[in-house]
C-alpha cells in the first residue's frame, strides 16, 4: 500500500425529509447569506426548491438563485455566479441537484475568492480557498456530494477538465433518497454506470497488497450490479435506491481509492465525448470502458480476471487467464446494456470522422503534451485506436 492522506471532513444527513433541515446545516456551517444555484428546473417542478427555501426562512438566511446549470456544467455561468455572489455578498453556496450543479457551484465557490480567472484552477491549480459549499443531491451518480472535485466545460473551445482540493469539499451534504425517485430511468442508468466506473477507474491500480480497498470496490460494484437493475424496475423502490446512493457517495469520496495508484484514463477518454457531444457523462462511460478495458487487459491480466471471478461470477480459466479477463468485461458491458445503456457511438450519437479532433484535445488540449496517464499511458496511435473499438 502506498502512503496517503485522507480528509473528507463532510456532514452528511441520510434519509427521508432530510431536506427540510437546509436551514439549520447552513447555520451550523456558518452561512448567513445564501447562493441557491440549480439546474434546468427538476427541482422547481418536484417542489424541492420551495422546500429549501422555506427550511432558510425559517432559520432568517437571506438567499440570492441561479437557476440554469445544464448536464457538463458551463464556465459561461460560472462567471455568472462568481459576479452575483459578490454583489449580493454571498458566504455560502448551496447546490440543489445534481453533479452538474454541485460542480458548478464548487466553481463558483473557488472563484468569488480568487483574483485571477476561476479556470485556472481548471488547468491545473490546487483549490485551495473556496466559499463553503453544501448539496442538497437529487441523483446518484457523480459522488461531487462528497468529493473534492469539480469538472467544468470552457464554452470558447469546449474544453473539459477537472479541477480538485479540499476547499471544495462540501461542508455538509444532504441525502434523501427519495429525491431520485423522479429521475427517468435512462438518467438513473447513466448515474448506476458513472457509480460503476468511479469503482473500476480506482480498481485498476498497479500497487500492491491492497486487500482492504480491493475488496470495499468489489463489494460496492456487487451491490451496484444486485440494486441497479430493481431501481431500473421500479424507480420508487426506497430502499434500492437508498443504497445506490450511498454507494455513490462511497464510491468516489475515495475512501476505496486510497494508498493506491489509479487510472482515469476512461473518464479522460469520455469527457471529450461529453464534451464534444453533449452527452450524458455515464452514457459515454457506458460505451468507452469496455474499449479501454479491453485494449489495456493485457497490462495485468490477473486484474481483470480477479474482478470477472469476484464481481461477476465467471469461474476461472487458469488454462486461459486471458478468457476470464475477457468475459467479465464482456459481462460488464451486457450489463450496462440490460440497464438501457448504449454500446457504441452509433447509439451515443458520436461520430466516427470526428475521431482525429477528439484525439487531439484528448492528448494536446490545455497543456497536455501528448499523451494521458493512469492505469497505462495511452499515446494519440493508443487512444485512436480505442475510440475506433467504439465504433
Ligand atoms: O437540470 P435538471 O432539471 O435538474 O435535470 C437534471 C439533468 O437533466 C436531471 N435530474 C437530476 N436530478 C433529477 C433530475 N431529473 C428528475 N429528477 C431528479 N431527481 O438529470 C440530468 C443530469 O443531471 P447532472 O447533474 O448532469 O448529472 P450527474 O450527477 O451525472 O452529473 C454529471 C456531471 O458530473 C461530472 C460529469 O463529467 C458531468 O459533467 N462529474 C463530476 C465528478 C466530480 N465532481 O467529482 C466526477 C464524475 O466522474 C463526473 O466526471
Ligand atoms: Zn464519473
Amino acid at each position: 500500500m502506498e502512503n496517503f492522506t485522507f480528509y473528507s471532513p463532510t456532514y452528511f444527513m441520510f434519509g427521508k425529509e432530510a431536506e427540510n433541515k437546509t436551514g439549520s446545516l447552513v447555520k451550523r456551517f456558518g452561512g448567513s447569506k445564501v447562493l441557491i444555484h440549480y439546474g434546468g428546473g427538476s427541482v422547481v417542478r418536484s417542489g424541492l426548491l420551495d422546500r429549501v427555501k422555506d427550511s432558510l426562512t425559517k432559520e432568517g438566511i437571506g438567499f440570492a438563485e441561479l437557476g440554469g446549470v445544464r448536464p457538463n456544467p458551463r464556465s459561461g455561468l460560472v462567471y455568472e455566479g462568481i459576479e452575483l455572489c459578490k454583489k449580493e455578498k454571498v458566504d455560502f453556496i448551496l447546490a440543489v441537484g445534481g453533479g452538474s450543479t454541485i460542480d458548478s457551484s464548487k466553481a463558483i465557490a473557488a472563484g468569488v475568492l480568487y483574483s485571477g480567472d476561476f479556470w485556472d484552477f481548471y488547468s491545473g491549480k490546487l483549490i485551495e480557498e473556496a466559499l463553503p459549499v453544501g448539496t442538497i443531491l437529487t441523483i446518484a451518480a457523480a459522488g461531487s456530494e462528497g468529493s473534492p472535485d469539480s469538472v467544468i466545460t470552457r464554452e470558447e473551445d469546449m474544453m473539459k477538465r477537472g479541477a480538485t482540493g479540499d476547499a471544495i469539499r462540501p461542508k455538509f451534504s444532504i441525502l434523501n433518497p427519495a429525491l431520485t425517485q423522479t429521475l427517468p430511468a435512462f438518467q438513473s442508468a447513466c448515474g448506476i454506470t458513472d457509480i460503476m466506473a468511479h469503482l473500476y477507474e480506482r480498481y485498476l491500480t498497479n500497487s500492491k497488497e491492497v486487500e482492504v480497498t480491493d475488496r470495499l470496490i468489489e463489494a460496492l460494484l456487487l451491490t451496484m450490479k444486485h440494486e441497479g437493475p430493481r431501481v431500473i424496475e421500479d424507480p420508487d423502490n426506497y430502499e434500492a435506491r437508498a443504497n445506490i446512493m450511498w454507494a455513490g457517495m462511497m464510491a468516489h469520496n475515495n475512501s476505496c481509492g486510497v494508498g493506491r495508484t489509479q487510472d482515469w484514463n476512461s473518464h479522460n477518454i469520455e469527457h471529450e465525448l461529453s464534451a464534444l457531444y453533449d452527452v450524458a457523462h455515464g452514457a459515454g462511460l457506458a460505451v468507452t470502458m469496455p474499449a479501454v478495458f479491453k485494449y489495456v487487459m493485457k497490462h495485468n491480466i490477473m486484474r481483470f480476471a480477479q474482478v470477472a471471478v469476484r464481481v461477476w461470477g465467471c469461474s476461472m480459466d487458469f488454462e486461459n487467464p486471458e478468457a476470464t479477463a475477457l468475459e467479465g468485461i464482456n459481462r460488464l458491458a451486457d450489463f450496462l446494456t440490460s440497464i438501457g445503456m448504449p454500446r457504441n457511438f452509433a447509439e451515443l450519437g458520436a461520430n466516427e470522422a470526428d475521431i482525429p479532433t477528439l484525439v487531439e484535445n484528448l492528448c494536446c488540449g490545455n497543456g497536455r503534451e501528448g499523451s494521458i496517464s493512469g492505469f497505462v499511458t495511452l499515446d494519440k496511435e493508443d487512444c485512436t485506436k480505442i475510440y475506433r473499438m467504439m465504433v
